[in-house]
C-alpha cells in the first residue's frame, strides 16, 4: 500500500517521461522497495493446476472445452476476491497435447463482456489465433482447432482484446499449454507433472483493503500496475515437498509487468533446460534468470534430503529508468521446497537436450526494424484495421528491435518461434540461445531476432507483434503482420463488430 501511496502524491504517469528531482523523491524512494523475505509464511501446500479433460472424436482430433466465467477465489484471511477464471474462478487447466496432433476447442464465454484465448507461442493459422480479432461475445462459444506443428515447448493462453488484455489477464484468466515431442519424451528431463515436473505461473497482485485486485494504479509507475504479493499458481507463498533428487520447474512469469529475477536463498545453481519455444541444445547451469512478461522457462534444481530452500526474486539489473518505482529493487519470497529426508534420486540432467536454432546461415529475405518507445512501434500506435506489413511465407527474415526510452519493455511475435543471432553486435548470453518468442529488451540495445514464417498464409487476418507489459499493449505497442502466399499482397481486415 505504502508504494500506491506514494505514487499517487507523486503523480507520476503511465508511461510518461518523469523528471526524478527534489527531496519528495527521496522519501518515496525509501518507501518505494519491496522486501518479503522472511515475511512470507509458506503455510499451504503448491497447487497444481489440473490436466485439461479432452476427448478424441471420431476424426482424431482431441477436444478441449473451455468455460471462461466469473467467480470468487480466497487467497487471504478474510473477504474472498472477484476473480476470473477457466474451469474455475482463477487461472485454468493445464492443456496437453503432443507434436502431430489435431486439437479443437469448444471455449465458451460464460462472462457478461467480450474476451478472447489467445495460445501464446503458438504457430498455427492467424484465424485461431485468438488475438483481438477472435474475440468471444459474452455467452457465446468459440471453437478453433489446428494441428500442432511445433518442437515440445511450455506454452501458455491468455486474452487478448485490444484494450483490455492486462485486466483480464490481471482477473486470472491464464494457463499453461505444454507440447510433446519424442524428444522431450526420450529426453530423461523429470517429467511427472505434478511431483517432479511442477507448472510454476507467477503473478504478482496489489490487493486493497477489502482483498479485491486492485487493477491499475491510476498515477503508477511506467509499466502499469505493480504488485507487492507475489502468487504461485494462484496462492500466495506456497511450499512443496520435494520427493526427489531433481525437480523441474517450468516457470511462466504470468503478471502484467512485473520482471522476476529468479534464484534461490542460498544462490544454489540451478539448470536451464528450455526457454519459450522448447529445449536448448544443452543444459546451461546459473544463479539467476530474468524473466519479463510473457517468457517461460525451464530448470532443473537438485536438492539434498532434508533441506529447505526458497525461490526468490532478486534486484534486477535492468536499470530502467524509474528503477524502484518499477519494482527492480525488490526482493520477493515465492515458494518454499521442502525436501524430505530421503529423496528418489532419479538420472542426471542430460548433457543434451534439444536442436539449437539454426537461422543464422540462412538466406535473409527481408530486415526490418522495430523502435519501441512511447507505448508506440516505429511512431505509430496499434490500429486494429491497419496491417502493418505483410511477410512472404517460406522465407527467413531478420528483425532489429530496439527499445529506445528506457522503461521496461520486450517484444513478442505472435506464430513463430525466432532465434536471437545478436544482442548489440555481440554473441547473445548463454539464456537467449534458445528458441523464444518474447525477449526481453535491455533499453537502447539492439537484439536481431531471425524468424522463419511458414505455411498457414491468409492476406486478410494478421498476427500480431507487441512489447508484453499488458498496460503498453493496450495502450497500443502492438502492431499487425499477415503471412502472404505466393502472389499474395496484404489484404484488409474484414469489417466487424469489433472497436477499432
Ligand atoms: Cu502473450 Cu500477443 O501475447
Ligand atoms: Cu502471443
Ligand atoms: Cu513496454
Amino acid at each position: 500500500m505504502k508504494r500506491r501511496t506514494a505514487l499517487k502524491t507523486l503523480g507520476f504517469g503511465i508511461g510518461g517521461a518523469v523528471v526524478l528531482t527534489g527531496g519528495g523523491y527521496g522519501v518515496y524512494y525509501a518507501a518505494a522497495k519491496q522486501d518479503t523475505v522472511g515475511k512470507v509464511t509458506f503455510d499451504k501446500a503448491l497447487s497444481i493446476p489440473p490436466p485439461a479433460e479432452s476427448k478424441v472424436d471420431s476424426t482424431g482430433a482431441r477436444v478441449f472445452t473451455l468455460g471462461i466465467r466469473s467467480g470468487r477465489t480466497r487467497f487471504k484471511a478474510g473477504s474472498t476476491t472477484r476473480t476470473w477464471g477457466v474451469n474455475g474462478t482463477y487461472l485454468g487447466p493445464t492443456i496437453r497435447a503432443r507434436r502431430g496432433e489435431r486439437v479443437e476447442f469448444a471455449v465458451h464465454n460464460g462472462l457478461d463482456q467480450e474476451t478472447s484465448l489467445h495460445w501464446h507461442g503458438m504457430h498455427l493459422p492467424a484465424a485461431m489465433d485468438g488475438g483481438p480479432h477472435q474475440t468471444v461475445a459474452a455467452g457465446e462459444t468459440w471453437r478453433p482447432g489446428w494441428t500442432i506443428d511445433q518442437p515440445a515447448a511450455s506454452l501458455w493462453y491468455h486474452p487478448h482484446v485490444h484494450g483490455s488484455t492486462a485486466d483480464h489477464m490481471y482477473r486470472g484468466l491464464a494457463g499453461l499449454f505444454i507440447v510433446d515431442d519424442e524428444d522431450s519424451e526420450a529426453s530423461k528431463l523429470p517429467s511427472e507433472y505434478g511431483v517432479d515436473d511442477l507448472p510454476m505461473i507467477v503473478q504478482d497482485r496489489a490487493f486493497d483493503g477489502d482483498n479485491q485486485f486492485e487493477e491499475r494504479v491510476p498515477l503508477g509507475g511506467s509499466l502499469g500496475v505493480i504488485g507487492d504479493e507475489v502468487l504461485v499458481n494462484g496462492a500466495i507463498g506456497p511450499y512443496v515437498d520435494v520427493t526427489t533428487g531433481l525437480v523441474r520447474l517450468r516457470l511462466l512469469n504470468g503478471s502484467n509487468a512485473r520482471l522476476y529475477n529468479f534464484g534461490f536463498s542460498d544462490d544454489r545453481t540451478f539448470s536451464l533446460v528450455a526457454t519459450d519455444g522448447g529445449l536448448l541444445a544443452r543444459p546451461w547451469n546459473t544463479e539467476r534468470l530474468s524473466l519479463s512478461p510473457g517468457e517461460r522457462a525451464e530448470i532443473v534444481v537438485a536438492f539434498k534430503p532434508g533441506e529447505r530452500v526458497e525461490l526468490r526474486s532478486y534486484p534486477s539489473a535492468y536499470g530502467g529508468t524509474l528503477g524502484r518505482v518499477d519494482g527492480f529493487d525488490d526482493r520477493l519470497d515465492i515458494c518454499q521446497f521442502r525436501a524430505a529426508a530421503t529423496l528418489s534420486d532419479g538420472a542426471d540432467i542430460p548433457a543434451s537436450l534439444g536442436v539449437a536454432p539454426d537461422l543464422a546461415g540462412e538466406e535473409v529475405a527481408r530486415e526490418r526494424s522495430f523502435v519501441l518507445a512511447s507505448d508506440r512501434i516505429n511512431s505509430r500506435s496499434m490500429a486494429m484495421d491497419r496491417i502493418d506489413f505483410g511477410v512472404r511465407e517460406g522465407t527467413v527474415e531478420v528483425w532489429d528491435v530496439v527499445n529506445d526510452n528506457g522503461f521496461l519493455h520486450n517484444f513478442h511475435v505472435h506464430d513463430v518461434r525466432f532465434q536471437v543471432l545478436a544482442v548489440d553486435g555481440g554473441k547473445p548470453e548463454p539464456h537467449l540461445r534458445g528458441w523464444k518468442d518474447t525477449v526481453l529488451l535491455a533499453p537502447g540495445k539492439h537484439y536481431r531476432l531471425a524468424m522463419r514464417f511458414h505455411g498457414h498464409t491468409d492476406p486478410n487476418t494478421p498476427y500480431m507483434y507487441h512489447c508484453h507489459l499488458l498496460q503498453h499493449e493496450d495502450n497500443g505497442m502492438m502492431g499487425q503482420f499477415v503471412v502472404l502466399g505466393e502472389g499474395e499482397k496484404v489484404g484488409a481486415v474484414p469489417q466487424s463488430h469489433h472497436h477499432s
